[in-house]
């Protein structure tokens, strides 16, 4: 029997039965993609279905229904939130930071459970996901309200928002969500969850939108809860919003509930939601093992693909919470667990600067050493003049410094009161402290400029940038080498990348024949990159990746967009204004023309690839092949292991399955890889990865 067929509904009559079989496949195959990561059709066939769904809903409108999963795409603009009464307040969870505070939580349980339920207490961990609070409501397991948190009693209805992040079923149970034949949904569930967005999706959105010159946000949480307060839920929509699930708060008129979390949380999945599987449940014998799961929660943020603020410990046991309760704000029965927090105050000893690659100016903290989070800082960002005065940050003080996760660290504020008089102001300077020149600050402008085109420091960021991986990708050749040829004078221009005289390289100490040569090889092969990667390359203002493909698009060659004028550019769908300023004033400036030439001397590609001759696969050995990364790997970061993949034509999911092509693994590797070995998934540490070897055929 096909899946298709189970879907079937009792005989109805067109088109409405038709509009609900498609309803349920939609349905099924979004849950498959977006919540089990295990999807069983293609893309192609999923967007044909969704297509005739589309097109069976318009003919029919008298069959519309908010919860069609056609909806996911927003539409309605509103002009504010209406508010909401919730209807089971919206509390917090105390605070435990660290260990000691975890014993004394359980030590109050112990005394407030009557003796007889100890041999029954128990507990569940699970990660404390750093997004935004969500409550959602199914009344007959239709979708019908979900809710900011607000105050804890008031919060906002956003349910357009939330119909458009794809993880959220809308009909619940999903069609063959559970697997386990048909199961009832409750009168009513009101739950909640933490709608959240991945730091890569976050890292690149942010990227896309500066090189637009458009607004950016400054961590993912923001990013997760502006948007989904946005006005235009289209808008919403296009974000890649995820949730996950973690409470249950009402469940009405279902004859068997479940008894413990554990079991509810079993429950949501069955429903087809997305519920976290880095949980585990302890029994109160187990104490031990639990201290030691939760203090493993460094690790486990950094091995997730987006923030944690901590780790929550519930008593699992649902009659064992009801005894607990509230204590004011908090239940009693959970805790969340921290690591004495991501920031910390420490002196500010000077503040240097350090020119950018665009020549802007930023000034640093030097700080007095300090741990946070298991690292020891002793350097963070202070933006822009503008930021230290508007703050008084002086020279001397006691500043709050924050980390979090691998961000660069940034000091947030001085602590006034500790000042003793000694404390001075900072200026910033008006000479280049890498080449003297004069310092300049456009009206306007948060920023300071060094005016020198030549200044060395900004040619080394600029190298840096050439040689990067979404660049030209020289690997290789990385800041220290940057560093070395620009300070030697090898360097001058970008073009001189590809002058380096090797025979002399051969006689730089700590230079093997074999890196040398690898080197030289990687600066050759960079020249067929093609004029899309050059363009990126060159570091225009606002020209980064995405813009560069854009613009690239409409032109044969990087010497013919060097001849566009700003109309011309204007016109390109997603070029603004300001991005077609900043690449017609780049090339109306002689020495940048003259590098453009250079290039084309020097035997660099600076042509479009030609679209008719079909060789647009180009190299992808990846190709139709999925991977699952698991554990550190040495050298590459997960975003550029998932990057390496997909531009090499595979995909990256999470979980380990009889359709997995390969695991990619590293160390500390835990339950994925003790799964690849059980279904006879191969097995690759980056080494082989990066060399191409042992991949199937
Ligand atoms: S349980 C009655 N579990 O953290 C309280 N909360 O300080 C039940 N949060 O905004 C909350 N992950 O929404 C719970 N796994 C998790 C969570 C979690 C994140 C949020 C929660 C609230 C905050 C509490």
């Amino acid at each position: 029997m096909t899946r298709a067929s189970r879907l079937d509904p009792p005989d109805m009559d067109p088109p409405a039965g038709k509009i609900e079989k498609l309803r349920n496949a939609v349905s099924h195959h979004q849950y498959r993609y977006y919540v089990l990561d295990e999807p069983e059709i293609s893309d192609a066939e999923f967007d044909s279905l969704f297509r005739e769904l589309r097109t069976l809903e318009e003919q029919h409108p008298e069959l519309r229904d908010p919860n069609s999963p056609t909806v996911r795409v927003g539409g309605a603009v509103a002009d504010r939130f209406t508010k909401v009464q919730h209807q089971i307040p919206v509390l917090s969870l105390a605070n435990a930071f660290g260990e000691e505070d975890l014993h004394r939580w359980r030590d109050r349980l112990l005394r407030l459970l009557p003796e007889e339920e100890h041999s029954r207490l128990g507990y569940v961990v699970e990660p404390k996901f750093d997004g935004l609070t969500v409550v959602l409501q199914f009344d007959d397991g239709r979708f019908t309200l979900g809710a900011t948190r607000g105050d804890g009693e008031v919060g906002e209805d956003i349910t357009p928002n939330l119909r458009t992040v794809h993880q959220l079923p809308l009909q619940i149970p999903v069609p063959e969500a559970n697997g386990r034949g048909e199961i009832q949904p409750p009168q009513r569930l009101i739950l909640r969850g933490e709608v959240y967005v991945e730091e890569n999706d976050f890292l690149s959105f942010n990227q896309e939108q500066a090189e637009k010159g458009e607004r950016t946000y400054a961590n993912p949480r923001n990013f997760a809860a502006g948007s989904l307060r946005l006005l235009d839920s289209s808008i919403s929509a296009a974000r890649p919003l995820k949730l996950w699930t973690y409470q249950i708060f009402v469940e009405e008129g279902l004859e068997n509930r479940p008894g413990s979390h554990w079991d509810s949380l079993e429950q949501l999945r069955a429903y087809g939601f997305p519920v976290c599987d880095e949980s585990k449940r302890f029994g109160d014998d187990e104490w031990e093992a639990l201290i030691e799961f939760v203090g493993g929660w460094d690790e486990l943020r950094t091995r997730l693909p987006y923030e944690l603020d901590g780790m929550v410990v519930k008593v699992d046991l649902l009659s064992h919470q009801e005894q607990l309760g509230f204590t004011g704000k908090d239940p009693r029965w959970a805790v969340a667990f921290k690591t004495g927090g991501e920031e910390a105050t420490t002196r500010l000893l000077d503040i240097g600067v350090k020119v950018g690659r665009t020549g802007a100016v930023t000034p640093n903290a030097v700080l007095e050493p300090v741990p946070i989070g298991g690292v020891t800082v002793q350097a963070a960002t202070l933006h822009n003049a503008d930021y230290i005065e508007e703050l008084d940050i002086r020279i001397g003080d006691t500043v709050l410094v924050k980390r979090a996760g691998d961000v660069i660290p940034k000091v947030l504020r001085p602590i006034k009161e500790l000042r003793d008089g000694a404390e001075r102001l900072w200026q910033m300077p008006r000479e280049c402290p890498s080449c003297s020149e004069r310092l300049e600050r456009p009206p306007e402008e948060a920023a300071t400029y060094c005016v020198n085109n030549a200044c060395p420091d900004q040619l080394v960021r600029k190298v840096e940038y050439f040689v990067s991986r979404g660049a030209m990708d020289i690997v290789g050749m990385g800041s220290k080498q940057a560093e070395l040829f620009v300070d030697e004078g090898r360097v001058k221009t970008l073009a001189d990348i590809y002058r380096l005289p090797w025979d002399e390289i051969e006689e730089i100490e700590g230079y093997g024949e074999k890196r040398i040569e690898n080197l030289r090889r990687a600066v050759e092969e960079s020249k067929a990159r093609g004029a899309t990667r050059l363009l990126t390359a060159l570091g225009i203002r606002f020209v980064g990746s995405v813009v560069a493909e854009l613009v690239m698009a409409n032109f044969r060659s990087l010497q013919d967009l060097m001849s566009a004028d700003l109309e011309t550019l204007s016109e390109i769908e997603g070029i603004g204004p300001k991005i077609a300023e900043a690449i017609v004033s780049y090339f109306s400036l002689e020495p940048n023309r003259a590098l453009v030439q250079s290039f084309a001397d020097l035997g660099v590609d600076l042509t479009m690839p030609d679209r008719d001759r079909g060789d647009s696969t180009g190299d992808l050995p990846y190709l139709g092949k999925t991977f699952v990364i698991t554990g550190t790997l040495p050298t590459l970061s997960r975003a550029e292991a998932k990057e390496r993949i997909e531009a090499g034509g595979g995909k990256v999911t999470g979980s380990v399955s009889s359709k997995t092509d390969y695991l990619l693994a590293g160390e500390k590797a835990g339950g994925k890889l003790e799964k690849a070995r059980q279904l006879g998934v191969p097995i690759l540490s980056e080494q082989e990865f990066l060399q191409g070897v042992n991949l199937k055929e």
